[in-house]
């Protein structure tokens, strides 16, 4: 069965409607693709903080007219709650998105990164339980993992944060527990490992490393490693997390509820291992890559060192298997990297 079709089988019969906030961002208008292709109703919410309009028009000219005609957009920021209601108006399900991400992001300018991360979640919690919206799936994250030593990491055994970005991620769940127990509001929380795929932004100061360094390959830059280049990731392909989402919208064991998930693979890799990784997927496009070395430089304040996940819970409760291991998903983004940054090949 293809993963279209295995996702499918989970949606109910008749058409539901869905908002996704930080649908113009990587992981929301991969989540819009998805939903639009399984001839969901779709809205969307994006104040273009982060996100790109050239995201959506990708996305329209993926899925069909009629799908598209499914899709309505809002322009708007979950900072302002008259905005977030609107938004919520007849959904039945809430993937939220929106976020200013990035933990380096977060130590220049805490202000925004909590308003965005804190307000604009705590305006959405409230909006959608007016709404009587029937599931609340939010994106989590491993940051909240902060200094705890133990790997590979269990739900139920998190460290300090370490930076502002990890404390509004926890806040979160905080947040949505505290609804779930004091409103019995229906959600559940996506704590999502170095998600990676097509769409992720490549520039800014505040890329991620993986589209950061196709694009310094693809256009002969520098690639920096910070640190020694033994940190290490649990990188996961984005079909894995819109799997997680789907699942997590529509599981019905209550057991399941008021609960967070890893959102992984399960393994680990270090960043000189990804380095090679990606120079060796490139190199049958790109021969002159062959001798290309990372430039070494300091470790960046607020990373956490080594990061795993234990995945066990998300299969049991869940019934998530992830489909991309690293390269598989590495590959599936290379395409898509190399047509968006080298047009013409
Ligand atoms: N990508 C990862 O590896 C990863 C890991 C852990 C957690 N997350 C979380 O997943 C979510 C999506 O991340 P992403 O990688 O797609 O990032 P992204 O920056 O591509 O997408 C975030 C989207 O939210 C929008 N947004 C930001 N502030 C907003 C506001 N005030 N009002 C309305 N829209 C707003 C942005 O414009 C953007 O389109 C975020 O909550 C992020 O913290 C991502």
């Amino acid at each position: 069965m293809s993963a279209y079709a295995a996702l499918a089988e989970r949606l109910p019969r008749a058409p539901r409607t869905w908002l996704i906030t930080g649908v113009a961002g990587f992981i929301g208008c991969n989540l819009l693709e998805t939903l639009l292709r399984l001839d969901q109703r779709v809205v969307g919410l994006d104040n273009f903080a982060t996100g790109h309009r050239r995201n959506l028009d990708q996305v329209q000219a993926a899925v069909s007219p009629a799908q598209w005609a499914r899709f309505r957009f809002i322009e708007g920021d979950i900072r302002d709650l008259a905005t977030c209601r609107e938004a919520c108006h007849g959904v039945d399900y809430v993937l939220h998105q929106a976020a200013l991400g990035s933990v380096p992001r977060s130590l220049e300018d805490p202000i925004a990164t909590n308003a965005a991360n804190i307000d604009g979640f705590l305006n959405m919690l409230v909006a959608a339980r007016e709404a009587g919206v029937a599931r609340f799936v939010y994106a989590a994250s491993s940051s909240t993992y902060g200094d705890s030593a133990r790997l590979p990491k269990v739900e139920e055994e998190i460290g300090r944060p370490l930076s502002p970005y990890a404390v509004t991620k926890l806040v979160n769940e905080l947040y949505a527990g505290v609804f779930a127990r004091a409103y019995g509001f229906k959600t559940i929380g996506l704590r999502y490992f170095n998600i990676f795929g097509p769409h992720q932004d490549p520039n800014g100061a505040y890329a991620a490393v993986i589209p950061r360094w196709i694009a310094a390959m693809i256009r002969g830059e520098p690639v920096y490693i910070n640190g020694d280049g033994e940190t290490s990731r649990d990188f996961c392909y984005i079909a894995n997390a819109v799997q997680a989402n789907l699942l997590a919208a529509t599981v019905e064991d209550e057991e399941a509820l008021d609960q967070v998930y890893n959102v992984a693979v399960g393994e680990r890799t270090s960043l000189n291992q990804l380095f090679h990784a990606i120079r060796a997927a490139l190199l049958p496009r790109f021969p002159h890559l062959e001798h290309l070395q990372p430039v070494y430089r300091d470790f960046r304040p607020g990373d956490v060192r080594h990061s795993q996940a234990d995945i066990t819970k998300a299969r049991r409760l869940l019934g998530y298997e992830p489909t991309h291991r690293i390269d598989q998903g590495l590959k599936a983004a290379m395409d898509w990297y190399v047509a968006d940054l080298a047009p013409g090949r």
